[in-house]
């Protein structure tokens, strides 16, 4: 008696842990290199949301579409150059994903507080998101470092398409090591924002499983062709985190074919149904799922790089100290020509912060021009 009951508990035990899938990121990562860094994400978050409701719903998108693409690693904010193949430019990207200034500010803003860029912009991202919501809050891990690369072919693999039935995203979203109820929470991330005619056009002409009198409002601003960039809520309250994107997938009206896959007959209808009529029980699944989503295979230690300007990868190739002193050019902080330029050159303090940067890493490592 007493030892089957010792055996449940002991289930039990093994059956949350690995629902919390363990993790190389810790919560005070920043608190003793940098503890204003927090509060400066927060603060930049909140002016961006405040002067556009919208970057809320966008910045949390940018880190769903950074930790789909080889991890959160923050490649999906690096520009196209000779080496990097830029993932702005795949398909769920292209004309789509924004917010990009907002982050180039957070990190200026949270290098100066810092007085050196110790904070990753893949940290950024996950903390962004979570700031950005108006909704539950949860401590986020980080201590994530940024790729050297990225991957637009990999992007356009591994981000969900609006088109997928029920098994094909179930299948996505397993290959990132989440599961069906991380799929329904996430997905719940649709509470916020919009989307553009050319996702949920074949829906709304063609799907069946939908809302006719729904159908009808929304072709009124997405025509059969044309008008492809016209904007539809995702649900009926695109500033507010609540539930009501869950009771619209039950009335049939989702907006993308994805979204009404959730609730159309298959496994996942009964959760829809808890979130529809529950708004903390989605809430707590959100913030546990969200971790999860934040924990795909990121960069840790010295593995990658913390970026200077978000949207560049390495300019410079990191050596180990010379065995003869002096016998390599010495660039610290970078010439007029690489890691200088690579700030941007519209960015009138990028001196101030290539000034603050230099002292920090020279100690330990030179910076050569990799050109
Ligand atoms: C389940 C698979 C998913 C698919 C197929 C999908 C697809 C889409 C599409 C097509 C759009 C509209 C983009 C546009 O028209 O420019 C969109 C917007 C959005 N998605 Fe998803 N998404 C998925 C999951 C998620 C997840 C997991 C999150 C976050 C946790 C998320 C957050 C958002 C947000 C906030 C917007 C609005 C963005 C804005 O207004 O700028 N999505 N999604
Ligand atoms: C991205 O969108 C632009 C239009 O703004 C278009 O010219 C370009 O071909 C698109 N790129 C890709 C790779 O689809
Ligand atoms: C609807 O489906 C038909 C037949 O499959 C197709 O020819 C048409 O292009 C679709 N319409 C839209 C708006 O996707």
């Amino acid at each position: 008696m007493a030892s089957s009951s010792f055996l449940f508990l002991h289930v039990l035990v093994m059956l949350s842990l690995a629902r919390m899938a363990f993790s190389d990121l810790s919560n005070d990562f920043y608190d003793d290199v940098c503890p204003e860094a927090l509060p400066t994400i927060k603060q930049v978050v909140e002016d961006a949301v405040r002067q556009e409701r919208r970057m809320g719903a966008s910045l949390l998108r940018l880190h769903f579409h950074d930790c789909f693409v080889n991890g959160c690693d923050a490649s999906i904010l690096l520009d196209q150059t000779s080496t990097i193949d830029s993932e702005k430019t795949a398909r769920a990207n292209n004309n789509s994903a924004r917010g990009f200034e907002v982050i180039d500010k957070i990190k200026f803003e949270v290098d100066k507080v810092c007085g050196r860029p110790v904070i990753s912009c893949a940290d950024i991202l996950a903390v962004a998101a979570h700031d950005s919501l108006h909704g539950p809050t949860w401590e986020v891990p980080l201590g994530r470092r940024d790729s050297t690369t990225a991957s637009r072919t990999t992007a356009n693999n591994d981000i969900p398409t609006p088109f997928m039935d029920l098994p094909a995203l179930i299948d996505n979203f397993k290959k990132q090591g989440l599961d069906e109820e991380d799929l329904v929470a996430l997905s719940g991330g649709h509470t916020l924002g919009f989307a553009q005619c050319s996702t949920f056009r074949n829906r709304i002409y063609n799907d069946t499983n939908i809302d006719s009198t729904f159908a009808s409002q929304r072709q009124e601003n997405c025509p059969r062709s044309g008008s492809d960039s016209n904007l539809a809520s995702l649900d009926p309250t695109p500033a507010l985190f609540d539930s009501k994107y869950f009771s619209n997938l039950v009335s049939k009206k989702g907006l993308l074919h994805s979204d009404q896959a959730l609730f159309s007959g298959g496994e996942t209808d009964e959760l829809v149904k808890t979130y529809s009529t529950n708004l903390r029980i989605f809430s707590k699944d959100f913030a546990e799922s969200m971790i999860k989503m934040g924990n795909i295979k990121p960069l840790t230690g010295n593995q990658g790089q913390i970026r200077v300007d978000c949207r560049k990868g390495p300019q410079l190739t990191r050596r180990r100290r010379p065995q003869k002193a002096f016998d390599a050019p010495l660039h610290i902080g970078g010439s007029s020509s690489s890691a200088h330029a690579s700030t941007h050159p519209q960015d009138p303090l990028s001196a101030v912060l290539k000034a603050k940067i230099s002292p920090v890493k020279a100690a330990e490592d030179f910076y050569v021009d990799a050109a």
